[in-house]
């Protein structure tokens, strides 16, 4: 067969071939347009603004639509922001994160920023907002962007944005926009919005967790000592009786909760308090003396062993857990070593990582051993019938709350707590 014959069968197979649509995913997932209305494409959240203007502004609190950002933008989110020694904004794409956590930064090839310009590793690479200090992420590699399932809308595989060489797939809006939990939106709109009009409303903890997961192990996936972070959905399904709710129950999903670049009130989008359910135990609880203290129940049920920028002690690092449950054997540990060779999390939080954060000068046994005696009364002046005798009143021996846990280096986790509790206090007004 010659030459000619077989251009012409291409050019036939491509004539008669459908053009194969994009594919989008989220997260791990593929997700064809067609899962809305097979007509939808993404319009970009600047549209549904016009209709939903109080869910527009909502979202803008949030973290969702500042993951990656121009130089422009992250200067506007975050005027202070630093570059990495040796840069000038002249060298950056886009920068990474940093909304509530962490900035890293894209080159103009595309690659995340590792090395120095003349290719040496760099150790400062990674800024961490909360302590504005300077930490290393992947010093010297090359570290492809490979990141936009989860960071972006209506992101593809199918080609690799401006074609660069560092950059793996490519995206249609920057940032968890509307259209990235909504499915693509242009038929909703053309036919004049309206509900059920082609538009995705998913309340599942299944949709959150398309990216608030790491892989697909079961336990949480653990390292140096903590959970890493965007791992919600494996802790909740590993929190025991609390496994089947859903993110939505307690968050509004447009608004903020962690304190971050456009939100300061920490918590600020939960919808649903563990009082409103647990209404018993937050009766036991109040008046002990740790909830006069301002101690709250996410303190214990929800606290930072989840790391994303920097830890700041053996067991506190920067992003709360969903676990909730607490095992009160002194002998168990939170982190164990697969057979894999990896770390993991129990499903379970342990007495180090809920009493220790506070009560730094202890240990496990110590806090088992108040454990016994019903936690969350400790310290309550317990409601004594009013004496038959004239005789004048004592002081019932249990008020008087042992010194224990209040002394050497707690009283200086307790004075940085102060204002954390000065903030929750505020908030209840
Ligand atoms: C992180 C995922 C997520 C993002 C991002 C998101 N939504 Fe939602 N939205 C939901 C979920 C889940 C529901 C259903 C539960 C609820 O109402 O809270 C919902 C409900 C809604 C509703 C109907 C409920 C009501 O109160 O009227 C509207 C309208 C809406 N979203 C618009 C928007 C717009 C506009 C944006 C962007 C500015 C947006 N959403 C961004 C997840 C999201
Ligand atoms: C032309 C006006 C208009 C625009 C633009 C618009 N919507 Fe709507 N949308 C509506 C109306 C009207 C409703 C019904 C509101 C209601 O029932 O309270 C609605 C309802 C919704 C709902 C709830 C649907 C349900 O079945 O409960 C979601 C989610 C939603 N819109 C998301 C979006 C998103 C995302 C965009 C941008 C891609 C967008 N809308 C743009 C008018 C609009
Ligand atoms: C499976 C989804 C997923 C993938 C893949 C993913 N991320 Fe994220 N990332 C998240 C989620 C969810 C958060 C926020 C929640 C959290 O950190 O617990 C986050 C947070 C971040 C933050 C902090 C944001 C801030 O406001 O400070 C940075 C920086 C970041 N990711 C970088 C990366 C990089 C770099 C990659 C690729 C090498 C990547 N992520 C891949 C889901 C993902
Ligand atoms: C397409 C991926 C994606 C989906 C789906 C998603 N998220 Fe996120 N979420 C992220 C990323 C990425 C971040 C980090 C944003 C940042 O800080 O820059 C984040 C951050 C957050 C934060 C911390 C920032 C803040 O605003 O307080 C909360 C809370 C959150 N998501 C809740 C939810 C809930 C609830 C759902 C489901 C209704 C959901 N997310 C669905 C990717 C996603
Ligand atoms: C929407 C209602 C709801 C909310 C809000 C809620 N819980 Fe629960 N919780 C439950 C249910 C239902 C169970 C299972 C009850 C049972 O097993 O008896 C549960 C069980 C628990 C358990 C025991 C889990 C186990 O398996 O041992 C703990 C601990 C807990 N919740 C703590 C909390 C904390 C802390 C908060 C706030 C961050 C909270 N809950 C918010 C409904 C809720
Ligand atoms: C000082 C730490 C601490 C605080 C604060 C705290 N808890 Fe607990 N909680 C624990 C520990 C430890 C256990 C496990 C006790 C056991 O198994 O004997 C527990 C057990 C529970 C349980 C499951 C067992 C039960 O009693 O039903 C629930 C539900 C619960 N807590 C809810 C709450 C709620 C709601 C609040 C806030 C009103 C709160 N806790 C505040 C430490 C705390
Ligand atoms: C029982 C209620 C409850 C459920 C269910 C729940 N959350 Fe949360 N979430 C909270 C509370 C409470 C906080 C912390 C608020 C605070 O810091 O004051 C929080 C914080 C967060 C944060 C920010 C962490 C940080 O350190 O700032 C993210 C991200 C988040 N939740 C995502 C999710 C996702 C995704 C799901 C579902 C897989 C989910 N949540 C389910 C109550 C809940
Ligand atoms: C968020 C910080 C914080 C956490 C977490 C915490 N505590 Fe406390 N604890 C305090 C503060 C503050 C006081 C001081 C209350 C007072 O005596 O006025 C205190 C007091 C105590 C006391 C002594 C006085 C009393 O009330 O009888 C004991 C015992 C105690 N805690 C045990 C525990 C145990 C056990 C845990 C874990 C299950 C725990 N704490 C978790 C902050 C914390």
């Amino acid at each position: 067969m010659g030459r000619f014959p077989i251009v012409l069968l291409a050019a036939i197979l491509i004539i008669v071939m459908p053009v194969a649509a994009k594919e989008y995913v989220i997260g791990d997932q593929k997700t064809p347009v067609a899962k809305g209305d097979p007509a939808a494409t993404y319009v970009g959240a600047e549209k549904c603004k016009t209709c939903h203007p109080d869910k527009y502004e909502d979202w803008k609190k949030s973290g969702h639509p500042y993951k990656l950002m121009t130089p422009e933008e992250a200067k506007a989110v975050r005027p202070d922001i630093p570059l990495p020694e040796g840069y000038t904004w002249d060298d950056i794409l886009y920068v990474l994160g940093g909304w509530g956590w962490k900035s890293r930064y894209i080159g103009k090839d595309g690659f995340i920023i590792t090395k120095t310009k003349d290719g040496q590793p760099l150790e400062k690479n990674q800024y961490n907002w909360e302590t504005e200090t300077w930490s290393a992420y992947h010093s010297g590699e090359d570290k492809k962007y490979d990141c936009t399932r989860c960071h972006n809308t209506g992101s593809t595989y199918d080609e690799n944005h401006m074609d660069l060489p560092g950059m793996v797939g490519n995206w249609t809006f920057r940032g968890v926009q509307c259209e990235a939990c909504h499915g693509p939106g242009s038929e909703h709109i053309a036919r004049g919005g309206g509900k059920g009009v082609a538009i995705i409303v998913n309340e599942s903890a299944e949709l959150c967790g398309l990216c608030h997961v790491r892989g697909t192990s079961s336990k949480p996936p653990a390292k140096g000592g903590f959970i890493r972070h965007h791992e919600q959905y494996q802790e909740l399904k590993n929190s025991g009786g609390m496994a089947n709710l859903k993110c939505i129950t307690c968050h509004d999903p447009h608004k903020p909760v962690h304190k971050g670049a456009t939100n300061d009130v920490e918590g600020y989008g939960i919808i649903k308090q563990c009082e409103d359910c647990h209404a018993d135990v937050a009766e036991v609880f109040e008046g002990s003396n740790m909830q006069k203290a301002g101690v709250r129940c996410i303190d214990c049920h929800m606290p930072k062993a989840a790391k994303s920028a920097v830890a700041e002690s053996k067991y506190v690092a920067d992003v709360r857990v969903h676990l909730f449950r607490i095992n009160t054997d002194p002998n168990t540990e939170f982190i164990f070593k697969a057979d894999d060779g990896k770390e993991y999390a129990s499903g379970y939080l342990t007495l180090d990582y809920v009493c220790l954060q506070c009560h730094e000068d202890k240990d496990k046994a110590w806090a088992a051993s108040y454990v016994e005696k019903n936690i969350h009364e400790l310290g309550k002046v317990k409601e004594t019938p009013a004496p038959a005798t004239t005789a004048p009143p004592t002081q019932p021996p249990e008020t008087a709350p042992p010194k224990k846990g209040v002394c050497g280096p707690t009283s200086l986790a307790l004075l940085a707590l102060l204002p954390l509790i000065g903030a929750a206090a505020r908030r209840r007004l």
